[in-house]
């Protein structure tokens, strides 16, 4: 087997058979396929698409290349979630701790931000003394004994998937429904979660701009995880507009304190429990009640015991910004539109993600916004708030957000998007 027939297979519109798969995909994880020859491929593979059969075989082969975790031993049932990513979409934070309180285990293995949207194990890091990084042992430790555990995955987890998303992210490869449904499931599978609730979000915010991709990708990652005897079921939501009222680590730590404490912004709880429900109906804990769970206080106790459980102090103070900037509405009317990405995009710019994998983020920088699209604004009133600890990139942030509104006529009918989409 070589790699330039496999790649010609492709660029020719054929299909790969099981040996093409699976010999690149090891070959590759080895060594022996080299990274021009793998982008060469993952380009083809998004060109020409695969089909369900190779997408199958793909993600197994990806699966194989590293370990697999085992729950088992836990005395309760396993549920996780994953979302494809967005803007200010900090659900992770007080879900988990929810759908612990409500009597799963939750293993939540997270990512950090890269290009506009935002990472997970970034937004815990802005607490201080929090650690991502955890053995096997310390995950199932803290699993057992909290309910909940949100930390990086270990280098042997689907250590294919490792070298080819970083890959993909500098050679435009990203955006390959084949490519990122085995992404996401290889790596859930190979953790051995239960059951699995997956957010696709779809809108500019996204990988999937339209409602027709995002099913096409919800069914294939659907498909992957039931054929390999995970729960999966799959919401497709809202995001072409941030989630919440915030973009940025502690801004969106702060605003999940919130939803913990049963305030909050009205679209973060109503997705929040919307995923509660279904990660719990797929645990077989149809009868728990996580609005309680919020109301009650028993799900924040699950986050302080978890965050206190990675090293982290939950009644530290979070980190503020050094320098703010104000972005009034720049007329009086109904905001209709506050696009997502260029939110994202002018919080990465604020310091709030990374360009290159290895590049630190600002803990404080961010946006925040004082309206969502359906509010009423009046002209010159604070719309946005630039956060950084660098005032020298206001003037590029503020770039990203030429455009990114629009303010209607006062009295313009408006009935912004609904949270979850289907
Ligand atoms: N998240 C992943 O883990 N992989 C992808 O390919 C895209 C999003």
């Amino acid at each position: 087997m070589d790699a330039i027939s496999v790649i010609r297979t492709k660029r020719d519109r054929g299909e790969l058979s099981d040996e093409q798969i699976d010999w690149v995909v090891d070959a590759y994880t080895r060594g022996e396929v080299a990274d021009e020859q793998m982008s060469a491929l993952a380009m083809a593979i998004l060109l020409n698409g695969m089909n369900r059969r190779e997408i199958a075989r793909w993600t197994a082969a990806m699966i194989a290349s590293g370990e697999r975790m085992d729950f088992s031993s836990l005395s309760r049932p396993t549920a996780d979630k994953h979302s494809t990513g967005g803007v200010g979409d900090k659900i992770t934070l007080p879900l988990a701790p929810l759908v612990a309180a409500c009597g799963a285990a939750v293993p939540q293995l997270s990512g950090r931000g890269l290009g506009h949207t935002g990472g997970t194990l970034d937004k815990l890091e802005s607490i201080p003394g929090w650690r991502a990084l955890l053995t096997n042992e310390e995950m199932l430790s803290v699993l057992d004994g909290v309910g909940a555990v949100i930390c990086a995955a270990g280098d042997g987890l689907a250590p294919a998937d490792k070298k080819l998303y970083a890959l993909r992210d500098v050679t435009g490869t990203v955006e390959a429904i084949p490519l990122i449904a085995s992404s996401i499931m290889s790596k859930k599978i190979a953790e051995g979660t239960g059951s699995l609730v997956l957010d696709v979000k779809v809108g500019s915010g996204a990988f999937m701009k339209t409602i027709e991709d995002a099913r096409e990708l919800a069914s294939t990652m659907v498909g992957l995880g039931t054929d390999h005897g995970v729960r999966t079921v799959a919401l497709l939501t809202d995001m072409s507009t941030p989630l919440g009222l915030t973009a940025g680590n502690a801004l969106e730590v702060r605003e999940s304190l919130e939803v913990l404490a049963g305030g909050g912004p009205a679209d973060v709880v109503e997705l929040t429990l919307a995923l509660a429900r279904e990660m719990l109906d797929a645990a077989g804990l149809k009868d728990a009640d996580p609005a309680k769970a919020l109301a009650d206080g028993s799900a924040m106790d699950v986050w302080r015991r978890m965050i206190a459980a990675q090293g982290g102090d939950p009644d530290a103070p979070l980190p503020t910004s050094r320098e703010q900037h104000v972005v009034p509405a720049p007329a009086s009317g109904v905001l209709t539109r506050l696009d997502a990405y260029d939110v994202g995009v002018a919080a990465w710019r604020l310091g709030a993600g990374r360009a290159r994998k290895e590049d630190p983020v600002q803990a404080a920088a961010g946006v925040e916004l004082h309206a969502k699209p359906g509010d009423t604004v009046t002209a010159g009133q604070p719309l946005l708030t630039l956060h950084t600890d660098t005032p020298e990139r206001f003037a590029y942030a503020l770039q990203a957000l030429d455009g990114a509104y629009d303010v209607a006529a006062p009295g313009t009918e408006f009935t912004p998007s609904p949270v979850v989409l289907e």
